[in-house]
């Protein structure tokens, strides 16, 4: 197999765009129409996960070491998807029959070859992953909704009681589906350490046109059914680290951090942790109460608000804003800057990727070494 040759191939097929993948679909569901029902009815929008998938894979295909636990997971996350062996040929001939077309004259032999030989490769990876793990794990979770708090107009907690216990790490998300919108999966974090009843928690904020949140926001409430895939996700504590923590949030990115944050207040001795909760205006900052209250019972934790869009600081303006106790203004990665030094601390950052990104970028300048920063974006899981 000839790595350069197949990035070569498929960056020229890339170049045709949307139409890629439309042809792939297409080509899939005509040959085999019993597939169709495996995906989601409206496709727009997500339609080129598999192939945007396959140019990471092809991108990464001289780094092993990254790309085989990527392949594992990826194998893993299908099981819930109901994928088995028999489906691997039938998406790897649509596949090769997409590229065919799309390369033109280009199209040889040896390329062909080249394909065939690291789809194959692919699919071993991913159905040996999936087959030990079904050794030990279900395929999904299903789970109840016992308690929905509408927070803010856009923002919801849910509570879900799985049908058995679902093991997960704080800080891990898991996909979610809802049965008005079946098959269309959507990652969520647990916003609580585990608890003897099994029960976790949700934030959940409403993307406007989005299928899922909406539903899950404004249209959900106890009783209600959901399906769960299993946990996934790096943002979790490095229990080894005698280091204090820096926890740095904006909107529904605190859930992670906030299922952290009680794995930390288990502990005997637990360290110094300064908890950010960023978001644009007072009323968008939803659990201030709840983590007001757990700063008032652990003299270990400082929990800052900010806020970026309302005005502050001197004058008129902060005049205006005379209940803001404690609420700082500007932007979150800014406030966090500003409230530092961090370099001695570990740091776990999320929510949206410009926050995110500005706010890896402040705590490097400052000197904290990039390992020591966890971080996790909310937008579309980008594979
Ligand atoms: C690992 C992971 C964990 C997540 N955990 C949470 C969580 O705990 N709480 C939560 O509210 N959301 C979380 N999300 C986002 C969530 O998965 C959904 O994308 C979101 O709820 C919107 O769903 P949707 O189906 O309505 O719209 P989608 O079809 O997912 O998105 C519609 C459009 O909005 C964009 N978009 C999606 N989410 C955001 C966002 N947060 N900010 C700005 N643009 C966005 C998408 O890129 C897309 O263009 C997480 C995402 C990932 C990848
Ligand atoms: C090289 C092999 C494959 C790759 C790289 C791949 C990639 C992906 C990716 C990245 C996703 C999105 C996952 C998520 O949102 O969590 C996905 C979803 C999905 N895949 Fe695959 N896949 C492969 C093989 C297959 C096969 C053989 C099938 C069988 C029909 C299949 C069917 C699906 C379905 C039904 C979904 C969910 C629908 C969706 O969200 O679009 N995939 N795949």
């Amino acid at each position: 197999m000839d790595s350069q040759r197949l990035k070569a191939s498929f960056a020229q097929v890339a170049e045709k765009g949307d139409a890629v993948a439309l042809f792939f679909y297409s080509d899939l569901f005509v040959r085999n129409p019993h597939l169709r029902d495996m995906f989601p009815i409206g496709m727009s929008g997500q339609r080129d996960k598999l192939l945007r998938a396959l140019g990471h894979i092809v991108s990464q295909v001289d780094d092993l070491s990254n790309l085989v636990p990527f392949l594992q997971q990826l194998g893993r996350d299908h099981r819930r998807f109901g994928i088995v062996a028999e489906h691997y040929p039938h998406v790897g001939a649509s596949l090769l029959a997409t590229l065919r077309h799309f390369s033109g004259t280009a199209w040889t032999d040896d390329i062909e070859s080249d394909w065939n030989a690291a789809y194959g490769l692919v699919a071993k990876v991913m159905l040996e992953a999936a087959d030990e793990n079904a050794l030990s794990s279900p395929a999904w979770w299903n789970g109840q909704v016992v308690a929905v708090e509408r927070r803010r107009f856009d923002i919801s907690v849910l509570r879900i009681q799985p049908d058995r216990p679902l093991p997960y790490t704080p800080g891990q998300s898991v996909a979610l589906e809802v049965p008005s919108r079946l098959r269309h999966w959507r990652y969520y974090s647990m916003a609580n350490a585990p608890r003897p009843d099994h029960t976790v928690d949700f934030h959940v904020r409403l993307v406007d046109g989005g299928p899922v949140s909406p539903v899950l926001v404004r249209g959900t409430q106890a009783g209600d059914r959901v399906r769960m895939g299993a946990p996934i996700g790096t943002l979790t504590l490095d229990e080894s680290s005698p280091r204090d923590v820096l926890l740095v949030a904006g909107s529904t990115g605190l859930a992670p951090l906030k299922a952290i944050l009680e794995q930390i207040s288990r502990r005997a001795v637990p360290p110094r942790v300064h908890l950010f909760f960023g978001a644009r205006s007072r009323d968008g900052l939803y659990d201030l109460e709840d983590l007001a209250k757990l700063a008032d019972g652990f003299p270990w934790l400082t929990v800052v608000p900010a806020v970026s869009d309302e005005p502050g600081g001197h004058g008129f303006s902060s005049l205006l804003h005379s209940g803001d106790d404690g609420v700082e203004h500007g932007n979150l990665s800014d406030v966090v800057a500003r409230r530092g030094p961090w370099d001695g601390h570990d740091a776990y950052v999320c929510g949206p990727s410009v926050m995110v990104g500005h706010t890896v970028e402040q705590l490097t300048r400052l000197g904290v070494p990039r390992d020591r920063i966890r971080l996790e974006t909310f937008t579309d899981a980008q594979r």
